[in-house]
């Protein structure tokens, strides 16, 4: 089961290790397990970004959460933890990882510092339970080799130090400034917005195609991430456009909310 609409690197991913999927929708309260269970009740694993859905932004609630582990310990499933943004919640304190409520059994807690620090690094990790370790360290070995020792070594004395936590809170003061400004130019445009983890989800009617819109902000210099290849098919999928808030403009929003809205309306 995976989450629809989801990650798509992620769907490719696992569809180039020939997994069947299974896309289970999203509401307010994250992956919709219930509907999962019903539909689907041979799974194998449970791909998950329980702290803030992507690309949707609500967190799996506690009840879900429940739910989801007690099914993983019954099957003897496994649950993929997808943890991309990390502490990086910037409207309220980021949820614990669904890893530490489990406690080692059943979920494979993927972590990542790309967006907290930078993606140049290319460093994430994988907290996997025992019995699995082996076998990834096997695969990872072969798929693509770790940064420099000198990297991760360097990110350990990093965090050891107390330095990725006050990375971590500056990166959120700056966000939620970013965030604020990009949200209060958007409402004063009158466009329909939500908060969806580090982006903003401006929402176009069912029909419209945001990829169009999307390609053609491009030529002022704007890359918002169209909604609908998140979705599993062209048939469920929503039209929307993801601004990212770690690159909204700081020079020139105001212009740039204003190309925005004319760029959309030339396709609504
Ligand atoms: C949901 C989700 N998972 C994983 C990743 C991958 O992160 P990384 O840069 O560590 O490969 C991203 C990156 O945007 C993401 O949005």
């Amino acid at each position: 089961m995976r989450e629809n609409p989801g990650f798509p690197f992620t769907r490719h991913g696992l569809e180039l290790a020939s997994m069947s999927l299974s896309p289970i929708p999203v509401d307010a309260e994250g992956l919709n397990i219930d509907y999962g269970f019903q539909h689907e009740p041979n799974t194998d694993l449970v791909v998950v970004t329980p702290g803030q859905q992507a690309p949707l932004g609500p967190t799996l609630s506690l009840a879900r959460r429940l739910r989801l582990l007690d099914w993983a310990a019954k099957e003897g499933a496994w649950v993929l933890e997808d943890d991309y943004l990390s502490e990086l919640q910037l409207t309220a304190r980021a949820a614990p990882a669904l890893a530490s409520l489990d406690r080692g059994q059943h979920v494979i807690h993927i972590g990542s510092f790309s967006k907290t620090t930078s993606p140049a690094l290319r460093l994430g990790f994988v907290v996997a339970p025992l019995p699995l370790v082996s076998r990834f360290a096997e695969l990872a070995a072969c798929l693509a080799p770790s940064p420099w020792l000198s990297v991760q070594l360097g990110m350990a004395q990093f965090m050891h130090d107390g330095h990725y936590m006050r990375i971590l809170r500056r990166m959120k003061r700056l966000y939620v400034g970013q965030r604020d400004a990009l949200l209060k130019c958007l409402d004063e445009r009158a466009f329909e917005t939500t908060t969806a983890g580090l982006s903003l989800l401006v929402r176009l009617p069912d029909g419209v195609s945001d990829i169009s819109i999307a390609r053609a902000l491009l030529e002022f210099g704007l890359g918002p991430a169209p909604l609908s290849p998140w979705y599993a098919s062209p048939a469920s999928a929503r039209s929307g456009l993801l601004l990212a808030v770690a690159t909204s403009p700081e020079r020139n929003l105001v212009n740039s909310c204003d190309r925005l809205r004319e760029v959309i309306r030339r396709y609504t």
